[in-house]
């Protein structure tokens, strides 16, 4: 297999800065897939659809193809999904600032322009922001010479790939280099056909990968590639905790992907208990380190149960954990402090924490069938990929541990990778994409729209146009019925409520619902505005999930509640789905009216049954759509709900009454700091200039630093 020494790159154009930096990674040759990117054509502008499996180095073909746009004076963009690969890829990117490289990153505020953002070189967004990014258009968006797209198979998630197919058709208008980037996609040929892309398809991994399968009637691991058996000991309560400890105790370390939240804590619990005899194995000095990091956590429950289970080399790893504890159990599993992390795969899929062993489970809990369900074979290869170190295992080992049998357990080894399938066809994707097409004036006709959507994968695999067509006029008269369209004599026009829709990002959906539970008459109060936010689809579909037992709870505060006039009433009682959307949303109103009322996050996190990383993501969307009711409000006319909304969005994001707004505009003040200062008589920022050193220096929460940044900030505002 061909391999590319990094010396080589000069040859194809690059500065010899570029081969230095790549030398300093630890990077000597480009291994095989990126070789043969290159051969096809990567650094002559073809467009690459790349799938090779986990950490197989597709990061550094994406980079290699921005660089040499960036060289040109392009810019060049690299798409993730989720904020947290964001920041991932925008540190490791960092290391081309030495190329006097400028590097961005952008993953929210989707209203804001981003004008800004055309003094990078290289900017890292999610789908959504780039996609939001395409509607404001912002002038650097003619200066793009390549986008790359990490995770090319989320083109089949059902909320994730619309956007993203909306982003590669109208890419594909221009002239913008397209590399796509995936470890599984069971039709690559079809997505390369679709992006006119070679195709760079090695199943190269840089250490090997050695799948098993616990075979519960013999109590062993059958390991597929090389037929050794490891009996397994039984001393815990579930199998993947008894290959858990015993593979602990054979020295590796051990990522186990569980399939709920809540077990991820419990069972890194139970396994704790177990580690007490190998306390030996554990460094000291650096878990003392890793549980002082952990003070910052902002919630009890969280610094209390990690920093025990780290004492005993044990963590767990959800969307739940603060920012915070996420990073400490990430460097905690890096150093090898922690031998064991008992993971969801929503985050862990994208973070980088390669195991000597990975515990993989290939069925998981379906709500509307009610019984547990095979996952795909694309997520158990997913998690699977994860095992084995490059620099430090000779290979990988991925076990899965609740098979029925050897054979189910086969199934998924020997499984063939599901082909991605366009998910655009769901009424909520048309609504939204249809409607930014008419708003941003790229369509004018239903002709016009089609044309647009032939480019797509959608268009692709169901070809149809007639079946096209009249799915797309039922879309189109919802949103003229809704206000946002105007559709006269075959010319589709959008309204400013259409255009302030597509700007703000939300479902028409959302605003349609906004609009039909504002009160008849005056303004709606606070919880009330909280209670539409979190009935719009897009507010639920990405709310945290509170337990049933404690949504009942409030079925009668909620009742009542709506008949006093303090909440908008369910009109739709008959209909049990919409009443418990009502329901729902009341709860979730109510433990975001605690948190902009000051409320500790700990006494939220245990009313609602939230970790704290569930507050914060409830926090950040509610905030988010807050701020976009706010400027559709002002395009209604509705000047003081607008600002209203506009307020509540400032409280939701900092979590704090209103009589605190002013004080936490300034960094390194929150919730606590300003409510510190409020209590003592501090109100305002002029209060605060005026206030002596001494004094707000014997405040809780106030030390020199703080205290320093806080006068530099007043001085450069010319309050002092
Ligand atoms: N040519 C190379 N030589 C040595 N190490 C490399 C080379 N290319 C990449 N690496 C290293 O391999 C690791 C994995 O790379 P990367 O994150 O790009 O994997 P990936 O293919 O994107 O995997 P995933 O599908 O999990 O996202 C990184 O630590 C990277 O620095
Ligand atoms: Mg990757």
């Amino acid at each position: 297999m061909k391999k590319i020494n990094v010396e080589k790159l000069e040859e194809y154009g690059f500065p010899r800065k570029v081969v230095d930096i790549l030398l300093d990674r630890g990077i000597k040759e480009l291994n095989p897939i990126q070789s043969l990117a290159i051969e096809k054509g990567l650094l002559e502008n073809r467009n690459i659809v790349a799938t090779a499996p986990t950490a197989s180095g597709k990061t550094l073909i994406g980079e290699l193809a921005l660089i040499r746009h960036i060289l040109r004076r392009e810019i060049g963009v690299y798409l993730v999904p989720l904020r947290a690969l964001a920041s991932e890829k925008y540190e490791e990117f960092k290391i081309w600032e030495k190329l006097g490289l400028r590097i961005g990153i952008s993953t929210g505020d989707y209203e804001s322009p981003g004008e800004y953002l055309g003094r990078y070189d290289i900017i890292v967004a999610t789908y959504e922001r780039f996609d939001s990014l395409l509607r404001l258009n912002p002038s650097w968006i003619k200066r793009i010479g390549c986008v790359v797209v990490d995770e090319l198979h989320l083109i089949g998630d059902p909320e994730r790939g619309p956007v993203l197919e909306m982003i590669l058709a109208r890419l594909l208008e221009d002239d913008i280099q397209i590399v796509g980037l995936s470890a599984t996609i069971g039709n690559p040929h079809e997505l390369a056909e679709w992006l006119r892309a070679e195709l760079v398809d090695l199943p190269w991994r840089p250490v090997g990968l050695i799948e098993g399968v616990y075979d519960r009637r013999t109590k062993t691991i059958v390991f597929y590639h090389n037929g050794v058996r490891e009996g397994v000991r039984h001393r815990l309560g579930h199998p993947a905790l008894s290959i858990a400890l015993q593979s602990i105790e054979r020295g590796m370390q051990v990522l186990v992907f569980v399939n709920n939240r809540r077990k991820t804590e419990e069972w890194a619990l139970s396994l704790a208990d177990h580690m007490k005899l190998l306390a030996h194995m554990i460094d000291r000095g650096r878990m003392g380190e890793l549980i002082e990091m952990l003070k910052d956590s902002p919630s009890r429950n969280e610094r209390e149960t990690l920093s025990y289970l780290i004492r005993h080399g044990v963590a767990y790893h959800h969307a739940g954990l603060s920012s915070v504890a996420r990073r400490v159990v990430e460097k905690g599993f890096r150093d090898r402090v922690i031998r064991a992390v008992f993971a969801t795969p929503t985050l862990a899929a994208g973070v980088n924490l390669p195991a000597r062993r990975v515990l993989v489970f290939t069925k998981r809990y379906d709500p509307r069938s009610r019984r547990m369900r095979g996952i795909p074979v694309f997520e158990y290869k997913q998690m699977a990929g994860r095992a084995g170190r490059p620099q430090y295992d000779p290979y990988g080992e991925a076990v899965i541990y609740d098979a029925s049998s050897l054979n189910e357990g086969l199934k998924y080894v020997r499984g063939r990778l599901e082909p991605v399938i366009s998910a655009l066809g769901s009424d909520r994707s048309l609504r939204i994409h249809v409607l930014s097409l008419i708003a941003t004036g790229r369509a004018n006709t239903i002709d016009e729209i089609i044309k647009v959507f032939s480019k797509t994968l959608f268009h692709r695999q169901y070809g149809s146009i007639h079946g096209l067509k009249y799915r797309l006029e039922d879309i189109i008269r919802s949103l003229a019925e809704w206000d946002m369209v105007t559709w006269s004599r075959g010319r589709l026009q959008a309204t400013s409520l259409g255009r302030t829709t597509t700007v703000t990002y939300l479902d028409p959906l959302s605003v349609k619902i906004f609009r039909e539970n504002l009160p008849v008459n005056g303004l709606p109060g606070v919880l009330w505005i909280l209670h539409i936010i979190t009935m719009t689809p897009d507010y639920r579909r990405s709310r945290p999930y509170i337990p049933f037992k404690l949504i009942e709870k409030y079925e009668w505060e909620a009742r009542s509640l709506a008949e006093d006039g303090v909440i908008p009433e369910p009109d739709r009682l008959e209909e049990y789905e919409y009443y418990y959307v009502w329901l729902q949303g009341y709860v979730h109103a109510k433990m975001l009216s605690d948190w902009i009322n000051e409320l500790k996050e700990d006494d939220i996190s245990e009313e609602y049954g939230v970790g704290p990383g569930d507050i914060y993501s409830a926090r950040d969307t509610a905030s988010w759509i807050s701020g976009s009711l706010s400027h559709i409000a002002k395009t209604l006319g509705l000047h003081r709900l607008s600002r209203e909304l506009e307020k509540l969005s400032m409280r939701l994001e900092y979590g704090v009454r209103e009589d605190a707004l002013q004080l936490v505009e300034l960094e390194g003040i929150g919730r606590v700091r300003a409510r510190t200062l409020i209590n003592n008589g501090i109100r305002t920022l002029k209060d605060l200039a005026k206030t002596p050193r001494e004094k707000l220096l014997k405040l809780p929460g106030f030390g020199p630093r703080i205290v320093d940044s806080i006068y530099d900030q007043l001085r450069s505002r010319g309050i002092i």
